[in-house]
């Protein structure tokens, strides 16, 4: 087990950035109340971001501009522009004032088939426009009981580094293991740790710029889990699904990022 540094040691190299992951959920109204909470509270030191449903990039773009939260959005076309119908654009998110785009989430891996290259691929087209790529790696349940961890997320990352090559410096990277995304069950701080400093490990051996690179825990990131994983010394901050939709919650976990 790699024990964690003081927060205050890492805040040093690496800012804090807490996303949330709104998935396909939302109204008008419904993300018009919880902007407006999460404008009217303090939120820390963190960085933070709300990756949000396509449609709704201009209305919370009004909503944030000018103000501390950046917003993104929760995929891109890995193409430059054309027939590819349903598709949106790098170019087009990056119009809409985006920060942040997610890429290679397991949702998307699973249900759409999403494979490796074709996710570095979206993720060299955000670079490309001036977005900063969330780039998703996770096991799943089986994939972690059969001792393949670091066989899924070093290929999932290896994707990525032999695309971009020096690029990756601009990329951050989501542990997010899939047995954990929406189901209540969190990695350990020290579980996800001991990942996190593998995906670090790896990023040094390719040559990025492993010491700057933020890496978020994301899966069933709670109000009452979130200080004990952002304690440990390679996590640095959070992609937040359903706790994110609840502003008293997305609050105190922005807060509890240091
Ligand atoms: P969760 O989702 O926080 O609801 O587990 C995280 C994610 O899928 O990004």
């Amino acid at each position: 087990m790699v024990s964690a540094a003081p927060a205050s040691q890492r805040a040093a190299k690496r800012r804090s950035l807490v996303v949330g992951n709104w998935k396909m959920n939302g109204s008008a109204a419904s993300n018009e109340a919880l902007l407006a909470a999460l404008k009217a509270a303090p939120l820390g030191d963190a960085e933070v971001s709300v990756c949000v449903p396509a449609v709704y990039l201009h209305d919370v773009a009004d909503s944030l501009h000018g103000g501390a939260v950046h917003w993104g959005a929760q995929d891109c076309s890995s193409h430059e522009s054309g027939a590819y119908t349903g598709e949106i654009s790098a170019a087009m998110l990056a119009e809409f004032g985006c920060c942040h785009v997610i890429v290679g989430h397991s949702e998307r891996r699973a249900l759409h088939g999403e494979s490796d290259a074709l996710v570095a691929k979206k993720a060299a087209m955000a670079l490309k426009h001036g977005l900063v790529p969330i780039l998703c790696v996770g096991e799943t349940l089986a994939e972690r009981e059969a001792g393949q961890t670091e066989a899924v997320v070093g290929r999932q990352l290896g994707a990525a580094i032999e695309l971009l090559d020096k690029r990756i410096d601009g990329v951050v990277i989501a542990y997010e293991p899939v047995w954990a995304i929406g189901t209540g069950k969190t990695a350990s701080p020290a579980e996800a740790q001991a990942v996190h400093a593998f995906l670090r490990k790896t990023l040094a051996a390719a040559g990025a710029a492993s010491g700057s690179l933020r890496i978020l825990y994301g899966g069933s990131v709670k109000a009452d889990n979130a200080a004990q994983l952002f304690a440990e010394s390679d996590i640095d901050g959070g992609l937040i699904g359903g706790a994110s939709l609840k502003a008293a919650d997305f609050i105190a976990i922005c807060r509890a990022a240091r």
